[in-house]
């Protein structure tokens, strides 16, 4: 057993949660400043995106120096007393580690530019005299881009991101001492970015992810966590198939990883009665997520025709029906923190923000918005500053102007707000964790259109159907998503019952 196995973490994308410096820029100093906040919400632990130095090519996931705060967030300082902090406040913290690619900037790649073709320092990652193979950059277009003595590196990001060599063993070490440092400061554990991608075959088809030599890496990776007696865990950030996704989960490599076929599955009960199904199939603590900052937010995606599209596209196709999707997102709440294992919130999903789908196309920062010649908006419709308190923007966020500006018709789902509705999603969400079913799983018989089963002697049932159904014997409602009509469940809604 270990505390990630029913551990409720909450997503901090830290320049888009609190301001506690009025640069319009979310940082440590705001985090701070809103404990009391998450510590009401009822969460285990939080999960911080990148708060290293980074140029911010791709909002941190550029770093250049994996053992400092970038000053926009903070200083190592700060950083060590919140997960001091946090921990006073009964909160675990799990940091971001970006261990495929650094930034163009980080000293390594600076010397390795510097001292030319054939060098050693060159040898830290992938540099040719041309491209060796067609490979696309995830943002769009060539992997491959070209430096100024004529040689080419690898980058399966933003060019500012080129690609370690995992081969090396100067490589390897670096990022030991990496976890050790941040062990050392008391985190909980790791989100491993592009936890795939770290050992490359150059010359095959798709040999950038899941090549067998990165499981090596995993397992001298675990024996490092074990040396601490806090349990301290990995999270891999792993798009793959559900068959190489078990190998990451064997016991001496990864805790867990984001369960992502979940979070793309349609809003089906046929689908994700499967996705379930396959997700407990696996010998490895399960992991229930529904959004996070590179997806479009799920009140916004279940008010889409299809709901598992994931991206903002260009407008046509991609009309939502918020009031659909909040209802629905609602019910998937209930859904995800009724399921057995570890439960993932992305900030600002407990307030059941919407996909920012009209920003201001000159103020977009994602990579992908220039990278894909401006047909993809990118993620910044996700990433828009929280809404805190008051009627107008920025709502409590920042004394500044907020980076990304935010709807005025966010007055009403502002935390403030929300936490005096014993509507809203933000007190379905605090109740919700409040009652969380612990006990065992089984499916409970029911029709195509609803899921039903028991954890212990709390019965969970999702309505997918169009008609409102007859609820099981029961003694209590605990919770449901939207109210009852003449004691059935309606469509598109949740329930937890006392049954015991
Ligand atoms: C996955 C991260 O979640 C995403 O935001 C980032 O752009 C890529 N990895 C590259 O680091």
């Amino acid at each position: 057993m270990s505390w990630i196995d029913n551990a409720v973490i909450y997503q901090i994308y830290p320049r888009s949660f609190a301001d506690g410096t009025g640069d319009g820029i979310g940082d440590i100093a705001g985090i701070r400043s809103r404990l009391p906040y998450l510590a009401e919400l009822g969460i285990d632990a939080i999960w911080l995106s990148p708060w290293y130095t980074s140029p911010m090519a791709d909002a941190g996931y550029d770093v250049a120096n994996y053992r400092d705060i970038d000053p926009l967030f903070g200083t190592l300082a700060e950083a060590t007393s919140f997960i001091a902090d946090a921990h006073a406040a009964g909160i675990r913290v799990i940091v971001d580690i970006v261990p495929n690619h650094c930034s163009s900037q980080h000293p390594d790649f600076l010397a390795a530019l510097a001292a030319g073709p054939g060098s050693p320092e060159r040898e830290l990652f992938h540099f040719y005299d041309e491209p060796v193979n067609d490979w696309q950059s995830h943002f769009g277009g060539s992997a491959w881009t070209q430096v100024p003595d004529g040689q080419w590196y690898l980058h399966m990001f933003d060019p500012g991101q080129p690609d370690w060599n995992w081969e090396h063993p100067h490589v390897r070490a670096d990022f030991e001492a990496t976890l050790k440092f941040w062990l050392d400061r008391g985190v909980d554990g790791f989100r491993i970015d592009v936890a795939n991608h770290l050992i490359k075959d150059l010359h095959a088809e798709g040999g950038w992810v899941d090549q067998e030599g990165v499981h090596e890496i995993y397992r001298s990776w675990r024996k490092i966590l074990s040396g601490y007696a806090h349990e301290p865990v990995f999270v891999g950030e792993l798009w793959s198939e559900p068959s190489a996704l078990a190998k990451y989960l064997r016991p001496d490599e990864l805790n867990t990883a984001f369960n992502f076929p979940f979070l793309i599955a349609s809003w089906e009960a046929s689908a994700l009665r499967e996705v379930i199904d396959v997700t407990l199939a696996v010998p490895a603590t399960p992991t229930w997520v529904l959004s996070n900052h590179d997806v479009v937010r799920d009140v916004t995606r279940y008010g889409r025709t299809a709901t598992e599209h994931i991206w903002i596209m260009p407008p046509t196709g991609w009309e939502s029906d918020l009031t659909l999707g909040t209802r629905r997102a609602r019910a998937a709440a209930l859904l995800l923190l009724g399921l057995p294992g570890c439960a993932y919130i992305y900030q600002g999903e407990e307030l059941g923000l919407p996909e920012v789908e009209d920003l201001p196309r000159e103020l977009l920062q994602d990579p992908r918005w220039e990278r894909s010649g401006h047909t993809d908006y990118g993620r910044d419709g996700c990433r828009v500053p929280l809404p805190w308190s008051g009627t107008a923007p920025p709502f409590g966020f920042s004394s500044g102007e907020p980076w990304l500006p935010q709807p005025a018709s966010w007055a009403s789902l502002t935390a403030e707000a929300q936490a005096a509705d014993p509507t809203s999603m933000l007190s379905l969400y605090r109740a919700a964790l409040r009652h969380r079913p612990s006990g065992p799983f089984a499916w409970l018989a029911s029709t195509p259109d609803v899921l039903s089963f028991t954890r212990g002697d709390i019965t969970c049932l999702v309505n997918f159907g169009s008609t409102p159904v007859e609820l099981p014997p029961h003694q209590s409602v605990l919770l449901s998503s939207t109210p009852l009509v003449d004691g059935h469940l309606p469509t598109d809604t949740s329930i937890w019952l006392h049954t015991p």
